[in-house]
């Protein structure tokens, strides 16, 4: 049957289809060895994804529709090294999350599973796309799992709306930020392991003062 040699022989040559067109950026990170983060709570601000993360570089804000923000403790546990609740992200139709697209080398990807304590089970990381100015860009993230609402400490939110002032997210999504709700915990946190910020805190007492 000379019509299905014929297909046969020109399957043999049709070449796979092409992946969906990918941002420059994806494009770029498998060769070069890096991979894109998208970070929603503490890890907004550097100094804080540094101290186990120290390859982190600032690639863009970014906004990632249909989730929201939320702040949670895992399981049935009622504390952690934050003293309160920790951000989570949660499935929410017209709901969206600003956040820090950041760069990291491959060798981070594990300090970065491992601060999220993907294997302990916390956390899962999920990707997700994120939209930025220039593109959509699909991101590493991570997502809380069997999480239940707590309030966070005043120490966390610092460090959140500190990140958010500094990679300059926008005006009315800082606000929501300051809004949140702490358990007023006072006493001492991861917040004391980040240099650059404690001479804040010294500074201005109240959580998201500059
Ligand atoms: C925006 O994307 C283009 C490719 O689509 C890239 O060449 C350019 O460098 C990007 N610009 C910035 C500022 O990231
Ligand atoms: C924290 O303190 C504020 C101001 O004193 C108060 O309104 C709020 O109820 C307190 N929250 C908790 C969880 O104790």
């Amino acid at each position: 049957d000379v019509a299905l040699l014929l297909i046969i022989i020109l399957a043999l040559f049709v070449q796979p289809t092409p992946p969906a067109h990918q941002h420059w950026l994806q494009e770029m990170s498998g060769a070069a060895g890096f991979f894109l983060y998208f970070a929603f709570g503490s890890n907004l601000l550097k100094e804080r994804l540094q101290l186990a993360n120290p390859s982190a570089t600032f690639y863009k804000t970014g906004r990632l529709k249909d989730y929201k923000l939320n702040f949670g403790l895992w399981k049935e546990h009622i504390d952690n090294a934050w003293h309160g609740g920790v951000a989570t992200i949660e499935s929410y139709p017209g709901a969206e999350v600003w956040g820090v697209i950041w760069t990291l080398n491959n060798e981070h990807l594990s300090s970065l599973d491992d601060q999220e304590a993907v294997k302990a089970g916390v956390y899962s990381p999920l990707e997700v796309s994120v939209e930025t100015d220039n593109g959509t860009v699909l991101c590493r993230t991570y997502q809380m799992n069997n999480f239940h609402a707590c309030p966070p400490s005043p120490q966390y939110k610092q460090v959140v709306c500190l990140g958010a002032e500094q990679h300059g997210l926008p005006v009315e999504y800082k606000k929501s930020l300051e809004a949140v709700q702490t358990n007023n915990y006072s006493g001492p946190s991861i917040l004391d392991q980040i240099p650059t910020i404690t001479n804040l805190r010294l500074n201005k007492r109240g959580a998201c003062s500059l």
